[in-house]
């Protein structure tokens, strides 16, 4: 800084100072101009330059302070000047150790480590949702509109809720194809825990925490101990349904599932039920639509078996059925007066139908190459 630009090269009187009170503007903006300089001391080299500036013997500021404005000031001046000298010189000096004590122990950032405000910022490119999320949010919209309402429930789940509500007891074999995670808890813990094997155990969450007529979705995670290949994973999600009233008839569960299945695949998919058994619903079936791919003839575009329906023309989609009577039982429901019907859809599956993905492990390793095709 030079003594022009500080102004302390000229005495007071060519300032137009006269009076005391007239000092402290003058000093405020030395201090200012002081602390700036100790900004950009970054290094020993800079510091001896910034400390020479300031306290240089013949020609630091502080020295031509004294010279210029201290020893020739008007009595009147003198001792408001000494003063204002003094505290000035005090901030001066400590600052400049104390800046010194940080450039040695490196704790002062340097020049390369401080932030470049000017440069441009990072441009983060939006994501999007998951097929799988997408999906869900197709399914809802179609439940939505025909006045289902979405819950959720627990991943982590009692034998009671996956199994025993469900109709299914201890020996039953059913549970066999369902064997799964369960958590490793203390000694003496109340009951078994477990990653839900299927949404199911929210039909009977539902119905305990509401009277008929009901009407929902549950989409979420399920768990199984299956190996991986293309249409298995040990973690793939589900959506469950289910609508339980005074007068729901079988017509209702096949006129629901098949509104659904043509909104879902569109007006041309062919629909048909198959005889299944699951312990909760009675009757049960599978669901299984037109492939398709090969537009429900079983025969590849290039002539040959369609692969993804191995020539059958069919693919399953899901299970479901008439609410089995013994699971009111579990949940206070008079089996006389209500009845309903239950499903649940495999979601990976679905989408991998809906989208001609021939892989389900896509959707988990998360290879942004596959996720980008799905915006
Ligand atoms: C069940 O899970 C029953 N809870 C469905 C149900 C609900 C029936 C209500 C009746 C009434 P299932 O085990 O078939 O059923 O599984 C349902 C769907 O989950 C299958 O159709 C399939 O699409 C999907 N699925 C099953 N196992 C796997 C797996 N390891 N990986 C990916 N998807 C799977």
């Amino acid at each position: 800084m030079s003594a022009q630009e500080n102004k302390t090269g000229l005495p007071l009187v060519h300032l137009g100072i006269t009076r005391p009170e007239e000092l402290s503007a003058l000093f405020a903006d030395l201090r200012g101009r002081f602390n700036a300089d100790c900004a950009c001391a970054l290094d020993e080299s800079s510091w001896k330059q910034f400390r020479d500036t300031w306290l240089g013997r013949k020609s630091g500021v502080l020295a031509q302070i004294t010279d210029n404005w201290l020893k020739p000031a008007t009595p009147e001046l003198k001792r408001a000047v000494g003063q204002q000298l003094n505290e000035l010189r005090a901030h001066v000096e400590s600052q400049i150790e104390s800046r010194r004590a940080a450039i040695e122990t490196g704790t002062e950032e340097t020049a390369r480590d401080r932030v470049d405000l000017s440069l441009p910022g990072v441009i983060r490119p939006v994501g999007s949702r998951h097929l799988v999320r997408q999906v869900f949010q197709e399914i809802e919209d179609i439940f939505f509109s025909i006045g289902f309402s979405v819950v959720d429930g627990p991943e982590i789940e009692t034998p009671y809720y996956n199994f025993e509500a469900l109709n299914i007891p201890e020996f039953h074999p059913v549970r066999d194809d369902m064997d799964t995670f369960y958590l490793d808890l203390p000694k003496g813990a109340p009951t078994l825990l477990l990653l839900r094997t299927h949404t199911s155990p929210m039909q009977i969450r539902t119905m305990e925490k509401q009277k008929p007529p009901v009407r929902v979705i549950v989409p979420g995670k399920v768990y199984r101990r299956d190996n991986p290949d293309a249409t298995h994973s040990f973690a793939f999600h589900q959506i469950e349904g289910l609508a339980v009233d005074t007068d729901i008839t079988f017509c209702d569960f096949t006129g629901t599932i098949e509104y659904f299945v043509k909104q879902f695949f569109g007006p041309s998919v062919k629909t048909r039920f198959r005889p299944s058994y699951f312990p909760f619903t009675e009757p049960s079936v599978e669901f299984d639509v037109s492939c398709p791919f090969c537009a429900g003839t079983g025969t590849a575009a290039s002539g040959g078996t369609c692969s993804k329906c191995k020539g059958a023309a069919w693919i399953e989609l899901f299970g479901a059925g008439m609410v089995d009577p013994a699971v009111y039982g579990f949940v206070n429901y008079d089996p006389k007066k209500v009845s309903g019907f239950a499903f649940g859809i495999g979601i990976d599956r679905l989408a991998m139908l809906k989208y001609g993905i021939d892989d389900i492990q896509v959707f988990f390793q998360n290879d942004v190459r596959f996720l980008r095709q799905f915006p």
